[in-house]
């Protein structure tokens, strides 16, 4: 199997991290993997958001639990009334994936980028995860004042979170298998 196959199949959603910050050379790669992604009308639209700052991120989820609380839905309300709740897994680094929503693919660009982001950073050693709670959240008013002040366009929307990082020794992943009638050849 080649090495780019080999990635892939490597990844794991990274849900425990190390204190270790990703270093701003591999930040940067990530990153440019990001902005190389397929896009809807090559329109590039998107926008890439990261944040390394432990208070800043701290600040987010607090954010981000004040809006569940106030959710009709009682699973969110009670995330957002946990002392413990952190939807980023205290990752050192924190991507945000926003894009204009006026064209309807605008989730899809995303999902490119983050899987681009995903397997760049495996193939450096470093952890990830999809992170979704800003999808959710993006347009509460505490949630969107922090937002902006961040540097996230304010006709954006979040479609996605990149969690990175350096994976905790302790942590085990799923063996992964690809559930029957997934596939389909017709020749
Ligand atoms: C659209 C999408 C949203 C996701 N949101 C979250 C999330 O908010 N938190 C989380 O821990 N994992 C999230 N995940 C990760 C999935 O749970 C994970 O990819 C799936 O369980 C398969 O495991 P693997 O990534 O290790 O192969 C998300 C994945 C996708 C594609």
């Amino acid at each position: 199997m080649n090495e780019v196959l080999q990635n892939i199949k490597a990844r794991r959603s990274v849900r425990a991290y190390t204190d270790r910050q990703v270093s701003a050379q591999d930040l940067d790669l990530i990153l440019e993997a990001a902005a190389y992604a397929p896009n809807g009308m090559h329109y590039e639209t998107w926008h890439f958001t990261a944040i390394q700052d432990a208070a800043i991120l701290t600040e987010l989820n607090k954010v981000i639990k004040g809006a569940f609380a106030k959710s009709d839905e009682p699973r969110l309300r009670e995330r957002g009334q946990s002392e413990t709740y952190c939807c980023y897994y205290h990752a050192p680094t924190l991507v945000i994936v926003s894009n204009e929503p006026t064209q309807w693919w605008a989730s899809m660009d995303c999902a490119c980028a983050l899987e681009n982001i995903f397997l760049a950073a495996r193939s450096l050693g470093i952890g990830s995860c999809w992170i979704n709670q800003l999808g959710q959240t993006c347009d509460d008013p505490e949630v969107r004042a922090l937002l902006t002040r961040l540097g996230v366009p304010q006709n954006h929307k979040v479609y996605g979170c990149a969690a990175l990082g350096y994976e905790s020794a302790n942590t085990s992943q799923k063996e992964k298998w690809i559930k029957e009638g997934t596939i389909t050849i017709v020749r």
